[in-house]
């Protein structure tokens, strides 16, 4: 192979996220007879429930990244570089939620760095917030490769965490940023468009809290189609009054 071709090919794996060789020698697997796999359904439920206890009894946020690191059951943290956990203060009464780190996230180990957390610090900033007033994290703890679509499965799979996530946090308001984090949290098919912009109740399972809830386009969204960000600037107001209040009454919903 030309030493052109073999630059581009690597290019080619590190936007596909591929940075991780499973062997030392290519494997053609053409021809190979396919094993079918265990029904899915089963060993995810079955992954979920040691999962649940083992996250049940992590007291605090160092002890909840300590078993994430060291869990091993979800494929994508073999291609990822390390574990995104969070970023902010802990002790902030505002949490936001996104859907999964990207390259640069998966780079630095810190949650909404790239392009899209960028945006996301400006528009923040706009109403008096930034990293040292909101505490921030992801659905996915690991970036999926080459930034695809978390699957659902991936997402079954790493939900105690983030709900964990949340209750060790124990925020006053929730803004989700992006349809992935909305569906997943409020456990709705409703799409991002319906979801954003109204106030709702998020029940967490490992508490008795019920936290309001706000869903808003995601940032990487208004990259592409920047005409939606008075949308997304209307919920950040929204997020200010009510953080000013903190505690909202049914009025506000
Ligand atoms: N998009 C996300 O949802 N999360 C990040 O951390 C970065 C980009």
């Amino acid at each position: 192979m030309e030493q052109r071709d073999a630059y581009q090919l690597l290019q080619w794996y590190q936007q596909m996220g591929i940075n991780l060789a499973v062997a030392q020698e290519p494997l053609d697997r053409r021809g190979q007879v396919m094993v079918k796999p265990p029904v899915k359904s089963v060993v995810t439920s079955v992954i979920s429930t040691d999962l649940r206890r083992e996250v049940a009894s992590c007291q605090t946020l160092a002890e909840l990244r300590q078993l994430m690191m060291n869990f091993d059951g979800c494929d994508l943290k073999k291609g990822a570089t390390q574990l995104v956990f969070s970023d902010g203060n802990p002790q902030s009464s505002l949490m936001l939620i996104g859907e999964a780190p990207g390259a640069e996230e998966d780079k630095q180990g810190r949650p909404f760095v790239g392009l899209s957390g960028q945006l996301l610090d400006r528009m923040l900033a706009t109403i008096g917030l930034d990293r040292r007033s909101l505490y921030i994290t992801n659905i996915l703890p690991w970036r999926p490769p080459g930034n695809r679509q978390p699957t659902a499965s991936e997402i079954a799979l790493c939900l105690p965490f983030i709900e964990k996530h949340i209750a060790l946090v124990a925020p006053r308001l929730l803004l989700f940023l992006g349809g992935v984090a909305a569906k997943t949290l409020l456990q709705t098919s409703e799409g991002i468009v319906r979801l954003r912009g109204h106030w709702q109740d998020y029940s967490n399972p490992y508490t008795a809290q019920v936290i309001p809830a706000l869903a808003t386009f995601h940032p990487a969204y208004l990259l592409r189609s920047p005409g939606q960000k008075a949308l997304v600037w209307q919920d950040l107001l929204q997020v200010q009054a009510a953080a000013k209040r903190q505690l909202l009454t049914p009025d506000d919903r």
